[in-house]
């Protein structure tokens, strides 16, 4: 077959900071997947991307190309309305455990598909997988009979869906070329358009455990998704949330089931319950259904029954003990305060060298490992106070863990003058 384009033409019109025509994306995109476009054609291109930027007009078609790669699933046969939430990534961020049979129990369909940690931020599918027996890889007809059966659905995304986005994605994780803001909202979009909902709402983190480590570059990320969204028919809207501090009081696979356990019981930490509730408002306004208040469900046990049903129809023991580590070390207080500095990136990176994170796509994740805290920024803190448990199933790890959280924490002589906001900002009609 004779090529319309040629992948140095096209690499070249980017690198001379040039626009690419809607015939000129396709092919792009189609010729990576063939074949045709070599990993390293596709790499340039990833890097002239990276510096140059692209106009939203072209973002909206890669979009569009990397779902016309692959099967679009359907939905037609709820009789619910759908809506997925998806979270850009941080430090003990479990809030899709509660909150997708939250909103399911609120009236609304939950199409979950969720991913895996990388590096210090955790994985929806890695932290259920200590549930003994519960199943991420689902047929498209097993998704769809869970939810139907349970109102909503986490599992992993098919090899049919967005492929172009599964090989680009690999190859940026390993040419620098993941923080390119279009890459990013194309590829997070490209794979929510094709599951297929109705509605979107975004968690874009802004901070230091955060991909976005600026309010403007976090904003501007979730304009462009925003933008993609409604643009394909799906409507979105995003909350900017803070992720200079962990969330809760876990980073760890099975320690942060264990809190999401909490959270559906009623109780839970006061932040993730916050904005386990703001996002699930949200959910439920784009959805346009709520036949139950989100607290309520909270309350009143329907969220939990909803949870012990997901798993159950996904092949876990919702009530079996989840793992535990071998060894737990404790982080103590060097001085006496108030605790003005909880730092995420540290605690995230201390939990991944504990074992609960992976380093590259194939390697396994301990359940059991992590770093789990008792304080809250601000709270009192007395000299030799435990600051942190360090969990593990392999002592060795344990001093590297001690090295990542020497600048987790500062400890103050008053508490800070700005108190922290969980939620910055919302985009979107
Ligand atoms: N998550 C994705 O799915 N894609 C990206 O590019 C970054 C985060």
């Amino acid at each position: 077959m004779t090529e319309p384009f040629s992948a140095v033409e096209l690499i070249s019109i980017k690198r001379d900071r040039g626009v690419l025509s809607d015939s000129q994306i396709d092919w792009m995109i189609d010729a990576y997947v063939r074949g045709i476009v070599a990993d390293e054609q596709m790499s340039a291109m990833a890097m002239a991307i990276l510096l140059n930027g692209m106009q939203n007009t072209e973002i909206s078609r890669w979009t569009d190309a990397m779902i016309k790669s692959g099967e679009r699933l359907d939905f037609s046969a709820l009789t619910r309305p759908t809506v997925d939430k998806h979270s850009t990534g941080g430090v003990g961020d479990m809030i899709t455990l509660p909150l997708a049979p939250l909103v399911a129990a609120c009236g609304a369909a939950v199409p979950q598909l969720s991913g895996r940690g990388l590096g210090h931020t955790g994985g929806t599918l890695d932290k259920l997988e200590s549930i003994p027996g519960w199943q991420a890889n689902l047929s498209n007809q097993q998704m769809l009979d869970v939810i139907i059966k349970v109102g909503a659905v986490i599992c992993a995304a098919g090899p049919g869906l967005a492929p172009a986005d599964k090989k680009l994605y690999a190859l940026r994780d390993v040419t620098g070329t993941v923080p390119a803001i279009p890459l990013i909202a194309s590829s997070i979009m490209s794979k929510k358009i094709a599951e297929g909902t109705s509605a979107l709402v975004l968690d874009v983190k802004v901070g230091s455990g955060a991909f976005m480590k600026s309010m403007d570059q976090a904003r501007l990320l979730a304009e462009t998704m925003v933008e993609i969204g409604v643009n394909a028919g799906v409507k979105t809207r995003a909350l900017l949330t803070n992720m200079d501090s962990p969330l809760g009081f876990a980073a760890g696979n099975a320690l942060e089931v264990a809190q999401a356990v909490e959270v559906l019981s009623g109780g839970g930490p006061k932040d993730v319950v916050e904005l386990t509730l703001a996002l699930a408002n949200e959910m439920l306004d784009l959805a346009g259904v709520k036949t139950k208040d989100p607290a309520t469900a909270l309350a009143d046990g329907s969220a939990l029954d909803v949870w012990h049903a997901l798993i159950t129809a996904q092949g876990g023991n919702s009530n079996a003990p989840l793992p535990r580590a071998k060894y737990q070390h404790q982080v103590v207080a060097q001085t006496s305060g108030y605790l003005t500095k909880l730092d995420a990136l540290s605690i995230g990176n201390a939990a991944w060298v504990l074992g609960a994170g992976r380093t590259r796509k194939e390697d396994q994740v301990s359940s059991a490992a992590g770093v789990t805290w008792s304080h809250t920024l601000d709270m009192q803190v007395s000299k030799g106070e435990t600051l942190f448990t360090l969990h593990t199933d392999e002592e060795s790890r344990i001093d590297q863990a001690i090295v990542a959280l020497r600048n987790a924490t500062t400890i103050s002589k008053s508490p800070s003058v700005e108190k922290y906001q969980l939620i910055l900002d919302r985009i979107g009609a």
